[in-house]
Formats: C-alpha cells, sequence, structure tokens
C-alpha cells in the first residue's frame, strides 16, 4: 500500500523541468515501492554517558555536573582541588574538581568493576540472589560475559514514557514536549532488548510489562527484534477502579507482552484463578447504601480485597467441612447410643482426647473432665441428645487422619463446633483432585495444557493493595512509584519457570525489587533453586533532586546517592521481606496473602549479595594490578555459589567452602592440577594467563567435568565494555 506520500507527490508536482520532474518522480516511486511501513524511528546514538563516580584524571573529558549542555572539555592539569580544562578550541578555564563529572564518548571502551555494598544472608547452602545497582545497559553488557544463553526468564518493567518526566535519556528527563519521546524510548528500549536476546536461553521466555502509552510501538519492535518468536499480549487488570485519565475512560489495566521461543514452554500463571470476581458488583451493593466520592470508593475497595483476599479461594465457593453433629430424625442418641460420647479439647480448642460411648443410663453430669479441658457433646441447639456422624473408632481415625478438626467458638452454644469431610471429599483429597494442607482444602488445578485467557482479572494482582501497601510494610518511610503487586510477579516468573527450579530470572528494571522478592518467595513454595539477577539505577525522584541540586549536591556525591532508589528503596526492602524485619529491627507487620499465606516477619530462606558496578579507571588499576574489581564478577559466572574468592597474593586460591579455584600464578599449575583433583567440590577453574597456549595446557590436565575460563593479566581488560 502506498501510504502518506501525497505532499511529496504535489512537491514533485511544482518542478518546471519535465525531465528532472521524471526523473525525481521515478527515483521516487522506486524508494516508496522499497519502503517497509512498520515500525519507524530514529536510532538516537548518545554521544556520551556522564560516569559521575569515576576518578578525573589528567586528559579525561569532562562536562560540568551543573550543566545540561552537550559541551565537553579536556582535563589539562591538575593541582589538588583545583583543575585546568580545556574547550574544544583550546580555551583554557579553572574549575573545582569536584564540579566536574567524567564523561565516555560513544565507541569509548569502559572497564566495569563490581563491589560488594552489602548482603543478606538466610539461606543457608542456596545460591545467592544478585542486585546491581548499575545503568542496566552497562550491565547487560557485563552479563554477557557471565551469562550469555543461561537466562531462563527476563521480566521487566520498564519506564511507560508517561511524558511525565518517568525517565531519563542522556542524562536529561524526557517529558511531553520532547518531538523525539517516542524514537528516544523505543532506540533505548531496542538497545537492551538486543542485548536481551543474548542472554536468552534459546528455550527462554521474555516477559515485557507497558501500559497504552507505548504498547503499540513496544510490540512492534519485539516482533521487529524476535521474528522467530511467538508473541502474545495479555491485558492485566491492576487498578479495577480505574486511574483517571482526564476526558478518556478510566484505565483499570496494564498489557503483559509474552515473547516466546518454540522451544519454550509456559505454565498457567496463577494458582489463584479463581479469584475473579466482580468488584463492580460489590461497589454497587455498598454505593446502594453510602453516597460515596472517588477517595472512599478506594478506601472500600482496598477493604474488600483485604477481606476477600484473606479467605482461600475455594473455601468461598465451596464447603467441605460439615458438622460431625449428625442432623435429622435418625439423629437421636437412642437410636445409635454407640455415637453419644465426649470429645475434650484444651482451652485453645485443640483435640485433646475422645471419651468412650456413655451407656444407656449413664448421663452427661457423671462425665469427668480432664484438667485444663473442655467438653464437647452432640448435644443440638434444642438442647437434644443427637449424635456424631460415627462410632467412636471411627471419629478417632478421622481426627488422626486430618480429616475432622475442632471448629471455631460458636456463640449461641457456646462451644466449638466440630467439623469433619465427608467420604466423597476424601476420597477425592485421596486421589489428588483436592488438597489438605493445614486444614485448608484446595483444588488442584488440572493438569492440562491450558494457560488460561488473555485477559487476567485477579484481586492479587491488584497494584495498590499489593504492591504499594506491602511496600510500606517492608519499608516504612519512603514511597516508590508504582510498585507491581508482589502477586502478580509471582504468577508471572511462575508461568515462566514452574518446571525450572534451578531457572535464572534478570529483571534489569529492578525498580523497588519486586521480582527477586516474588522469586525468593516462589523458591520457598516449591523448594526451588531459582537464582534472581535484578539491576536497577540509583535515581533520585525528580523533587529530591532538584533540593539536593539546589544545595550542590550532585550523582557520585554520597549525600546525593544516598536518596537513589537502589539505597533507599531497593535494598532496604530486600532486606525486609528476607529477614522479616523492618530496618529498626521490628518484626513487620501482617501476613503474605493468597498463597503461602506467612506471617511477613518470618522472612524467607534466600541469600543476596548488593553490589554496586564501577567504572574503573584502567590504567591506575592495570598498575595496582587489583584483582578486587573483578572478583565478584569471576564469583558471578561460575554460579554465584559460596564464598568469594579474592587474591591473597598465593600463587592459587582452592577452597573448601567454593565451588572454583583460580590459578593466579600460571608456573605453578602442576599443583594447582592436583590439588583440583583432589577436591570433589570445584565446578570451575579460572587460569590467569595472558597466553592461550598455557590455558590451553592447563585445561588438558584439569579434570573435563570443570568447566574453566581463561582471564588475562590485566584483569579489566577481560570485561572491557562499550560505552
Ligand atoms: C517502572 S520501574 C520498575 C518497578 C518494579 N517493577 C517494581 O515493582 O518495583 C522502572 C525502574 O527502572 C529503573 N531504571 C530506569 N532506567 C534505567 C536504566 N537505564 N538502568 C537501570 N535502571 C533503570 C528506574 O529507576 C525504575 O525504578
Amino acid at each position: 500500500m502506498k501510504m502518506g506520500t501525497k505532499f511529496v507527490d504535489s512537491l514533485l508536482s511544482k518542478i518546471d523541468d519535465e525531465s528532472l520532474r521524471t526523473q525525481l518522480t521515478n527515483e521516487f516511486n522506486k524508494l516508496r515501492d522499497n519502503k517497509e511501513f512498520g515500525l519507524v524511528f530514529e536510532r538516537h546514538i548518545p554521544e556520551y554517558v556522564r560516569l559521575y563516580k569515576r576518578e578525573i584524571t589528567e586528559g579525561a573529558h569532562v562536562q560540568l555536573k551543573s550543566s545540561k549542555s552537550d559541551d565537553i572539555f579536556t582535563v589539562r592539569e591538575i593541582k589538588g582541588k583545583k583543575v585546568k580544562i580545556a574547550n574544544k578550541d583550546g580555551l583554557i578555564r579553572d574549575e573545582k574538581i569536584d564540579d566536574l563529572a567524567v564523561v565516555m564518548r560513544h565507541g569509548e571502551s569502559i572497564y566495569p568493576g563490581l563491589v560488594e555494598v552489602d548482603r543478606v544472608e538466610r539461606g543457608g547452602d542456596k545460591p545467592f540472589h544478585t542486585v546491581i545497582n548499575a545503568e542496566n545497559y552497562h550491565a547487560l553488557q557485563l552479563l554477557l560475559y557471565t551469562h550469555e544463553g543461561k537466562i531462563d526468564c527476563i521480566y521487566i518493567d520498564p519506564p511507560y514514557n508517561t511524558g511525565a518526566k518517568d525517565w531519563k535519556y542522556n542524562n536529561d528527563y524526557v517529558d511531553s514536549e520532547d518531538r523525539y519521546r517516542h524514537s528516544k524510548w523505543l532506540s533505548f528500549m531496542e538497545k537492551r532488548l538486543l542485548l536481551s536476546k543474548r542472554l536468552l536461553r534459546k528455550n527462554g521466555l521474555l516477559i515485557v510489562t507497558i501500559d497504552e502509552k507505548e504498547f503499540l510501538r513496544l510490540g512492534l519492535l519485539l516482533e521487529d527484534l524476535f521474528p522467530d518468536a511467538e508473541i502474545q499480549m495479555v491485558s492485566s487488570v491492576i487498578s479495577p477502579f480505574g486511574v483517571a485519565r482526564g476526558s478518556e475512560f478510566r484505565r483499570v489495566d496494564e498489557k503483559i507482552f509474552y515473547v516466546k521461543f518454540p522451544e519454550t514452554q509456559i505454565w498457567n500463571p496463577s494458582i489463584e484463578s479463581d479469584q475473579n470476581f466482580s468488584f463492580e458488583t460489590f461497589l454497587e451493593v455498598v454505593k446502594k447504601h453510602v453516597n460515596l466520592d472517588d477517595s472512599s470508593e478506594e478506601r472500600i475497595i482496598g477493604e474488600l480485597v483485604e477481606t476477600y483476599a484473606s479467605k482461600p479461594a475455594d473455601e468461598k465457593k465451596e464447603t467441605f467441612w460439615f458438622s460431625l453433629m449428625r442432623a435429622g430424625s435418625n439423629s437421636t442418641r437412642s437410636r445409635s447410643p454407640g455415637c453419644f460420647f465426649p470429645i475434650f479439647t484444651t482451652k485453645s480448642g485443640e483435640l485433646h482426647s475422645i471419651g468412650e460411648a456413655l451407656n444407656k443410663e449413664q448421663t452427661v453430669s457423671e462425665i469427668q473432665i480432664p484438667v485444663g479441658c473442655d467438653i464437647i457433646w452432640p448435644i443440638n441447639e434444642g438442647n437434644i441428645e443427637a449424635v456424631w456422624q460415627g462410632d467412636r473408632d471411627t471419629v478417632s481415625h478421622l481426627f488422626d487422619s486430618g480429616f475432622a478438626k475442632i471448629g471455631t467458638m460458636n456463640k449461641k452454644l457456646g462451644r466449638r463446633s466440630i467439623v469433619y469431610l465427608r467420604s466423597g471429599t476424601i476420597e477425592q483429597i485421596k486421589t489428588g483432585v483436592l488438597e489438605l494442607k493445614n486444614g485448608i482444602i484446595t483444588r488442584r488445578k488440572k493438569k492440562t495444557n491450558d494457560l488460561g485467557t488473555t485477559h487476567w482479572n485477579f484481586p492479587s494482582h491488584n497494584a495498590t493493595s499489593h504492591g504499594t501497601k506491602l511496600l510500606k510494610k517492608l519499608i516504612t518511610d519512603v514511597k516508590f512509584p508504582y510498585p507491581k503487586s508482589l502477586y502478580a510477579v509471582e504468577d508471572a516468573i511462575r508461568s515462566a519457570t514452574n518446571g525450572k527450579k534451578e531457572a535464572v530470572i534478570l529483571d534489569f528494571f529492578g525498580g523497588s525489587g519486586t521480582t527477586l522478592h516474588a522469586v525468593a518467595r516462589l523458591n520457598q513454595q516449591d523448594g526451588g533453586n531459582r537464582k534472581c539477577i535484578l539491576v536497577t539505577n540509583n535515581s533520585v525522584s525528580l523533587d529530591e533532586e532538584s533540593v539536593l541540586k539546589t544545595k550542590g549536591l550532585y550523582p557520585g556525591h554520597p549525600e546525593f546517592e544516598a536518596f537513589g532508589i537502589f539505597n533507599q528503596i531497593t535494598m532496604p526492602r530486600l532486606i525486609a521481606a528476607i529477614s522479616g524485619n523492618t530496618k529498626d529491627g521490628k518484626p513487620i507487620k501482617g501476613q503474605y496473602k493468597f498463597n503461602d499465606r506467612k506471617s511477613i516477619s518470618e522472612g524467607l530462606e534466600a541469600n543476596v549479595k548488593f553490589l554496586e558496578l564501577t567504572y574503573e579507571n584502567h590504567d591506575t588499576i592495570y598498575l595496582n594490578n587489583d584483582f578486587s574489581r573483578i572478583g565478584t564478577i569471576c564469583w558471578i559466572l561460575q554460579g554465584s555459589k559460596g564464598s568469594e574468592i579474592k587474591n591473597t597474593g598465593a600463587h592459587f586460591e582452592i577452597q573448601n567452602e567454593s565451588f572454583y579455584c583460580i590459578l593466579f600464578n600460571i608456573d605453578h599449575w602442576q599443583e594447582f592440577v592436583n590439588e583440583v583433583k583432589h577436591s570433589d567440590t570445584i565446578t570451575h577453574a579460572f587460569i590467569i594467563t595472558d597466553s592461550k597456549v598455557q590455558y590451553q595446557q592447563v585445561v588438558k590436565h584439569l579434570p573435563t567435568n570443570i568447566e574453566t575460563t581463561m582471564l588475562y593479566e590485566d584483569y579489566l581488560r577481560n570485561f572491557q565494555i562499550g560505552v
């Protein structure tokens, strides 16, 4: 179809010179016929990246931190805190070193390192999850060294490009006035998605969330970048009452793109898919009774969700537990004397013992109650002596199997009820149709290929109730815009990794850390060892940034960095979730909902290392030969397990508590090989040498089941990346 060319046609028609007009028209028609109609955008290559924390050295290119101008200067001389810088015309001026930031231009190399900032260890010998404070484009390039083709699932929730300054391009916020807003966003995403493609396994899965602002363009971009993939879009209700959109429809949902490859398997995402219910119906009911304004509407819905969510889904619809006391005409004591006996409970409502059946002459008042117990008789509301559903042996057996339990207090009767499961229900439990866990029955999902529908409307995905409010419990004093519902992310990751308990999951727009939290919970639910790699920058909110800048504080300054997302939100949230305590050491209130409803204060069995990506100065580090900046990269490469090897000056390191070893001095390779052969834990060996021949010589002698990596003696050179 020829489109959008009328204007050009009209311009061509204005050319008086007929031969020129014909030639141009012919050329244009050729172009027009070849033109692809699809996603067309400017690829904005950033001309520079500011590395605020990088040391300023003579010869470095710099910019003034306070300036938004693109001017770049060269450092000519450094004397203490004073620096002489020259512009492109050679004009020299004096500046303070603290006012400058190093700038790297496109095509230049940078040398990343990783340093540990903190850690939390509650997972015994499980592998570590890692959280990296970094510009994700650089982190993704670094991950190519450690994880190319090894990631099972990439889940990302990128900035939605709302026009409300929700992300930065080339150091500057992108707003609705920016004519290149969509192009910038697309080129930003394209660069990162191209790296994602290389990181994913052949049977991996890419999940991207987005809203109505960019979903059309993102869909086209994904089609362009992943031509072999099957792409599906799910619409997911995250805000049932809708977010106001001026004169437009209120927005209740967002979109989730599933990008799967021919070998990818997906599982049913939600074990709570029975949660569907209509908020609108609830609201209709409420509205009949009260006049509500918008804010109370949200409050009431919050309460409804909480109430609804606190009940197991199946209990709402199906009743499995019935009264153990028989009702009806056949239920009197005289008709089944063997079924009239007392049941003793502790004061807290647990079964203590079961008494013998009374003979015809005995009265209830003759029976002794054990000390500290309550007695329950099958006496109904009309004070008639009835019977239990079975004799003493049958009821004992029901209790022993968990098929009978002491119920709640019946206020009218002033005693607890006793409930039991009918034989049909017991049969279904035995055949696996139903599952009985801690007295709660759930219907097991049928094992089918049915993944559910492309419309998710689950209360557990409500971003306010289970994102914002949950985050508030974990980090009480800081706000984060739009965290995802923990359970929504859990469902998405479950769909990607239900059958892959060792999966590696990457989120490089990590924000408040919901994805890692969800992965740790999934591991807890099925005993998995999934590893999450979460990358987020340490960006400071727009408001805080303006205040800090008025105080002369810029990125790179510790006081500025303290206000960043990584420091203020991601790290404290994850430490709180795993430890179960708030940052002042208090147990976190509340319980998880929907699934694995533990108290949040129990914490999670997981290990997490918090890291910062550094930009090393190759010249100075090389002189010091400093291994410490790349040591963590090696530790990640071998699987983030066990303790990390440091360079102590020894010829090689083989430690029992590590799963890898490093040969620092190639001259000692024979001793090294001998020791590796005697270790039964080592799975990976790093050999430091500049000679491929020497490397291969060592590898030849190592056991074949050991993976090996050659590292250059110039450590930083091993992991060099581009701006
Ligand atoms: C929409 S939020 C993700 C929220 C997250 N899913 C949650 O539940 O908390 C996107 C996050 O990506 C981070 N981000 C944006 N651009 C980035 C970049 N270039 N490198 C690293 N992180 C970035 C932002 O700091 C922001 O926190």
